[in-house]
Formats: structure tokens, sequence, C-alpha cells
């Protein structure tokens, strides 16, 4: 079946979560890589136990929430606008280098976000970052009030564009959502960001492992969910040729 749309990932797929690192580590020296780590992993569990619970907060909420408890647990108190400086990163984050190129290659076919982030964190990241005019749609999973991989989030894509699950490449770094998207239906392409062989030469010495190696074994390689993408890329570049023209 032709594609109709492709669909992204914001975070960790188009944008680089991990560039808050020189303001968490400028904000408090010496804890930038364990703040940066241990915020992202409980932002990102929060969205699962909220959806759970059944008390959906926006991911803006949510972001604030995950970063009060990691400074709480790490003893670093929030004296001065530390909390506000680093959370302002959030709408600046650094789009990955083949993010820009792999859009404008891409033209002519419906391209859209489909993200957990709510509109007041992605409307003005997508507009910082010079991405807006590359987009037809930067879709919100807070109408739903769910987040991925709740397959309610991804249904919003044909509620808003028209095309059926079949139509749609998704691409996505995080295995998570790799692998919510492909049980939902989707063609998934899975953006490797981290590679084994990088993985494996970080895990040397096991005794001191760094938090960015332990996020990276937790959140960037696939998951046992039963469910595998059907293209696995190392670039975002590698798109166009997957997708094959644009429609006339
Ligand atoms: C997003 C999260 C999953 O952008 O990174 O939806």
């Amino acid at each position: 079946m032709t594609t109709r749309a492709v669909v992204f990932d914001a975070y960790g797929t188009l944008y680089d979560t991990q560039s808050v690192a020189a303001i968490t580590e400028q904000a408090f020296p010496g804890y930038g890589d364990i703040i940066t780590q241990v915020w992202r992993l409980k932002q990102l569990e929060y969205t699962w136990l909220r959806s759970l619970m059944r008390r959906y907060e926006d991911f803006s909420v949510i972001t604030r929430q995950s970063l009060a408890f990691t400074l709480r647990v790490l003893g670093l108190p929030d004296t001065g606008d530390a909390f506000e400086r680093i959370m302002g990163k959030y709408l600046h984050l650094d789009p990955y280098p083949d993010a820009r190129p792999a859009l404008a290659a891409l033209k002519g076919h419906q391209l859209a976000i489909l993200s957990n982030g709510s509109h007041d964190m992605l409307d003005p990241l997508v507009r910082n970052s010079g991405l807006d005019g590359m987009l037809d749609a930067t879709l919100s999973v807070a109408s739903k009030r769910m987040f991925k991989p709740s397959p309610d989030a991804y249904a919003l894509v044909e509620e808003k564009l028209g095309a059926a699950p079949a139509e749609v490449l998704f691409v996505s770094s995080n295995p998570f959502d790799v692998c919510g998207a492909k049980a939902f239906g989707f063609k998934v392409a899975w953006i490797e960001r981290v590679r084994p062989d990088v993985l494996a030469g970080a895990l040397g010495d096991r005794l001191r492992l760094a938090p960015l190696t332990l996020f990276r074994i937790l959140r960037t390689q696939m998951d046992e969910l039963d469910a595998a993408p059907d293209h696995r890329i190392q670039s975002l570049s590698e798109l166009p040729a997957l997708v094959g023209a644009a429609p006339a």
C-alpha cells in the first residue's frame, strides 16, 4: 500500500532530548548527566503511569514534575532560577542534524509530528527550530488525554490527516513508541539513534556505568514487546528511498 503520510515522533527522533545536558551541567556542576538521564527516564515513566491511573496531565506538567523529582532525590535544592532555565531548554531543544534535510527531501508527502508533548511545548519548539514551515501538522496526544503507546493516541493520525494506518509510515527512535505504533497498525521505521556497537563500547567498565549508558540500555534499544519495526534506519536521510516518490 502506498504511503500517504510520514509521521514523526518528536522527542528523541527529530529533537535531541540529550541537548539539555549542557544546561543541567551548568546549573548543577557535576550532576548534568545524572539529572539529564533521570529526568527523561521519569518523564516517560510518568506518561505511562498517568495513563494507567487515568489521571492525565499535560506533558508540560509531567516534564516539570519529573524534573522536580530528579532534583529532590539528588538533593539539589532549586535556588534561583535553575529550574526555569532547565525547563526553558525544552522549548529550544536541538534538532538532530538529519531532521531538516530529511523533511526537505520528503516534501510533497503529507508530513506531521505525533507527540506526547502538549501544544504549549511543541508549538514553540517547532517554531524555534524552524521546522514549522516543513510540516503539515503538529499533532499532540493532549486532545485524547492519553499518551503513546495507547492506541487512542495513534488514532489521532487518521482522524486529523485522513490517512488509514496502513498508509502511514511512522518514524520513531523510542522503542516503546515503535512497538506501540506497530501494534496499532502503522508501517514503522525505527531510527536507531544509539547503535548497539556504540553502546557495547560504553559498557567496557560495567562497575562504573555512566547514567547516559544506563539510559541508553533502558530507552534506546529495541524492546521485547512482540512488535518489530518494518525498517531499521541509521539516519532520517534513508526515509525518502523508503517512501518513494511524492504523489503528483
Ligand atoms: C514524544 C515522546 C515519546 O515526542 O518522545 O512523543
